[in-house]
């Protein structure tokens, strides 16, 4: 109260530190907001791959960019498939005519008919005799069912009539997306793991932002009631 001008002595004399004390407010909310983020979104498990960062869509950007290293890439079937060699799928399908038409409407053979394939239910095509344990397999190829079924098609139909182990990733990648284009109505191919993880990355952003707002206003509650406070002491 020293430092007060004559003529101040009517003012709220804790006026200045309920501002202080808003404007701390702030700074924690601002400061402390990647933390509470944290509380919220449940990051708690240290050092785990669902730890949160503000900056989560760009450090994934990197890592999926610096991928085919020594480092684990997640296996990202999107971007393999948005990659691959069409052509090379074609000549990659040699493996299956033995056993497989490709064209609409072509023969069963050993094995049916693989036009419109993906996007079609499974063991669906009329007059093949499928086995009971790919006939127990409920709804549709898609690309990921049918990326697992071709890389060991024993392991994921066990007791199936086809036999079939394509080791490499890239190769079936090539095979799936030429397979997909065996349609008159192609399925889109799956979304690459980059921007999946940029549209979580905005998710995170915008409810962080929420919160900011919601701090935003109870610091402007705040501080209308010291100004208040302030005005009926001068009165
Ligand atoms: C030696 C014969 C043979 C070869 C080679 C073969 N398949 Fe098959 N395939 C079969 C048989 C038989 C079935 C039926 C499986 C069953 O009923 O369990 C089948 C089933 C399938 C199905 C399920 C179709 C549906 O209507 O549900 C797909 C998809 C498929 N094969 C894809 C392929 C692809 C792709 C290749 C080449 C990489 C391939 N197959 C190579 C014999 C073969």
């Amino acid at each position: 109260m020293s430092d007060n001008k004559p003529g101040d002595n009517q003012q709220d004399p804790l006026l200045s530190n309920k501002i202080a004390a808003a404007a701390l407010a702030a700074l924690l909310l601002i400061f402390g907001l990647p933390q509470l983020a944290k509380a919220i979104f449940g990051g708690g498990h240290h050092g785990g791959d669902d730890e949160l960062h503000l900056a989560y869509c760009c450090v994934e950007l990197e890592t999926t960019t610096a991928a085919g290293g020594g480092e684990e890439a997640p296996y990202d079937l999107g971007t393999m498939m948005a990659e691959a060699n069409v052509t090379a799928g074609e000549r990659g399908a040699a493996l299956c005519i033995s056993c497989h038409t490709l064209v609409r409407g072509g023969a069963n053979g050993t094995g049916p008919n693989l036009w419109g394939v993906i996007g079609r239910d499974v063991a669906s095509v009329p007059g093949f005799n499928y086995t009971g344990a790919l006939a127990a397999l409920e709804g549709e190829w898609t690309y990921e069912r049918m990326d697992a079924y071709l890389a060991n098609s024993q392991e994921y139909v066990p007791g199936g009539a086809m036999v079939q182990r394509i080791g490499r990733d890239n190769k079936r990648a090539e095979l799936l997306a030429f397979l997909g284009s065996l349609s008159d109505n192609p399925v889109p191919f799956p979304a690459p793991l980059v921007i999946e993880a940029a549209t979580e990355g905005e998710a995170l952003i915008e409810s962080a932002a929420e919160t900011l707002d919601e701090g935003v206003q109870a610091i402007e509650a705040v501080v209308d009631d010291a100004v208040e406070t302030a005005t009926d002491g001068d009165n």
